[in-house]
């Protein structure tokens, strides 16, 4: 990328009128700006128990309907944990209470030993350092691919900082290397509504990797892709894994064997089974749930 590009980039960002981008910011917050206002300091996250997400006995019912049940599980600094499991396990809504969007009936939701997630809002949640992408992506569609990341990186700020934004070479720096990660370097200056829809995907991922997330969540990240995106979203994600933890949802057997290190199975909101993709498979209660229904 030159520097005439990033220019390009950082000018037209320069140019969106503050309202406009109080607009933006408040969208991409779910409209809860207040919450951006109080910063968390995510080095106080400790790992010296070896788990960065802890759930224990999670329940959560929605009108008498148990969703998670006594759901426990726990993931490893690092790790890229898949989940798998029929439509309607649990799967989004264990994610919805990792995130604060969904608060459970019972149980407890730690992030690193001594974070707990129960007494954090959403948008503090996020800023401790858990990026979630939802299925759908969620790219702002008018801006450019390099606006989007920077979008990105301010609104992780707070809307007070955000709106006295300035460059820095370090800025400059992470973006770049977002840039590269997410394999969209010589489309910076690319409308994001142009991408084509797997990039879009690989956009939004860059927009959260920006803000430095420690855990990753991506619900149905590979929904719609072509074979060929579905394969470099596999390699994506095996670069990020070690870098940062990472939770997939997904129901591409395909894309789960590419990735696979400890599968999840999730039914009626409890873990049905867990181990390696082979082992998890050959399982007659998976088969059952599976093929059972
Ligand atoms: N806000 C809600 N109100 C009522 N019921 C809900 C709500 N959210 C989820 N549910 C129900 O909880 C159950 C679990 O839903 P969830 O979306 O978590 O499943 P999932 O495993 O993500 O399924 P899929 O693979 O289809 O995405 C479903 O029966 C769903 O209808
Ligand atoms: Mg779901």
């Amino acid at each position: 990328m030159t520097p005439e590009l990033m220019d390009q980039g950082a000018q037209r960002i320069a140019a969106l009128q503050e309202a406009q981008m109080r607009q933006a910011l408040q969208t991409a917050s779910g409209g809860r700006e207040a919450g951006f206002g109080r910063r968390i300091d995510a080095e106080a996250l400790d790992l010296t128990h070896g788990r960065i997400l802890y759930l224990e006995d999670v329940s959560v019912s929605f009108d008498g309907f148990k969703a998670i049940n006594r759901l426990s599980l726990d993931i490893a600094p690092g790790e890229l944990r898949c989940i798998i499991g029929p439509n309607g396990a649990g799967k989004t809504t264990m994610m919805d209470i990792i995130t604060g969007k969904t608060r459970p009936d019972a149980g407890s939701v730690f992030f690193g030993s001594t974070i707990d997630l129960l007494r954090h809002t959403e948008a503090e949640i996020a800023q401790l350092g858990i990026g979630r992408k939802f299925q759908k992506p969620t790219v702002f569609e008018q801006l450019t691919v390099f606006e989007n990341l920077e979008l990105a990186l301010k609104t992780h700020k707070g809307v007070a900082q955000s709106l006295r934004y300035r460059r820095s070479a370090a800025h400059d720096q992470r973006l770049c290397e977002v840039l590269e990660t997410i394999a969209l370097q010589d489309s910076l200056a690319r409308q994001a509504g142009k991408l084509s829809h797997g990039q879009k995907q690989w956009l939004e991922i860059g927009m959260l990797l920006v803000q430095d997330p420690q855990l990753l969540l991506l619900d149905e990240p590979v929904a719609g892709m072509t074979d060929q995106e579905t394969e470099r979203t596999a390699e994506l994600f095996l670069r990020l894994k070690g870098q940062h933890s990472l939770i997939v949802v997904e129901h591409d057997m395909a894309f789960i064997k590419a990735i696979a290190e400890t599968v999840t199975v999730l039914c009626d909101g409890a873990v049905l089974a867990q181990g390696p993709l082979s082992k998890v498979q050959a399982d007659p209660r998976v088969i059952e749930v599976y093929l059972g229904r």
